[in-house]
């Protein structure tokens, strides 16, 4: 491919799940940055997320500055949701490219504790989902051509994360890792990538909510960069997975960390201790 000019998502329509606005400034949802940055790209995007009233904040957003996008209402762990969710984007703009799958929730529990219906709820919202929207989306992604998927996990589909554990969200978003990989060898002859992007510590509006700010720094330092990540830093590599510059990319587990899955526990030590 040459070197494109222009917008690198001229052309393209993407759905988000996740959009709804859920901060502001710096401090936004990765749905709702992502969706912002597609639109200035280019995309046409579809803002999929359960509560309309902040996928209509971020339409808002993208109205202002004379992006096209528009909402869909819908839950991913819903079939005929997922289902309705993948036609409205081909009967509002012709076509589909590109879908990021961004939806997660979390919370506590270890396997000798979780409660069996909590499990299942994080599992449906964050795994059985990508199953959902990518069974009505791919389809429609080979009838022109083919597109890419771009699925949120974790550094905590890698490793065992800090603080208290949740393993229902761990086991989710190591489940996303696999089942990403196998997508992409399944439909890779369809023209449809597949990959991952493994956010680190990102201070979303979700971690600033259940964070002291010690813990935000403890965050800060734990990466080698020892700089705070925001949304939009992962919405940047969500960016150039969606677009065709990574049209030789599929089946990667991308982390967006700061670097810190390079680093073991005791390498950090010295800079943890860093006073400020
Ligand atoms: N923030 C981080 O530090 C971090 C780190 C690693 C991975 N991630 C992953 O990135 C993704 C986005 O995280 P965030 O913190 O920006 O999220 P967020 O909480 O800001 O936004 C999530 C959005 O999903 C929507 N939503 C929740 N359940 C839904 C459902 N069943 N159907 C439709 N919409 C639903 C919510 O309304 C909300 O708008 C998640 O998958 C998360 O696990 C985040």
């Amino acid at each position: 491919m040459q070197e494109q000019h222009g917008r690198r998502l001229d052309g393209k329509v993407a759905i988000v799940t996740g959009a709804g606005a859920t901060g502001s400034g710096d401090f936004v949802g990765i749905g709702q940055a992502t969706s912002i940055l597609f639109a200035r790209q280019g995309a046409k995007v579809l803002l999929s997320d359960r509560d309309q009233h902040n996928a209509e904040v971020t339409l808002a957003t993208i109205k202002e500055e004379g992006g096209e996008a528009s909402v869909f209402v819908g839950d991913v762990t819903s079939n005929s949701d997922c289902e309705a969710m993948a036609k409205a984007a081909v009967e509002r703009y012709g076509r589909l490219d590109v879908l990021i799958n961004n939806v997660g929730i979390t919370g506590p529990g270890s396997v000798t504790d979780v409660a069996e219906d909590f499990w299942d709820t994080v599992l449906d919202v964050n795994l059985k989902s990508v199953m959902l929207t990518s069974k009505h989306c791919i389809p429609l992604m080979i009838e022109t051509g083919g597109g890419s998927i771009v699925n949120l996990s974790s550094i905590v589909g890698l490793r065992a994360g800090s603080g208290k554990p949740s393993h229902a969200y761990a086991a989710s978003k190591g489940g996303i890792i696999g089942l990403s990989n196998s997508m992409a060898v399944h439909y890779g002859r369809d023209n449809v990538r597949v990959n991952c992007i493994a956010p680190g510590h990102v201070r979303s509006p979700m971690v600033a909510r259940q964070s002291t700010e010690e813990m935000l720094e403890l965050r800060r330092k734990a990466g080698p960069l020892g700089t705070e990540g925001t949304s939009w830093d992962v919405a940047f590599a969500a960016l150039f997975l969606a677009s065709d510059e990574a049209r030789w990319v599929s089946g990667v587990t991308l982390p967006v960390d700061a670097g810190l899955l390079a680093a073991t526990p005791l390498a950090m030590y010295p800079y943890l201790q860093e006073k400020d």
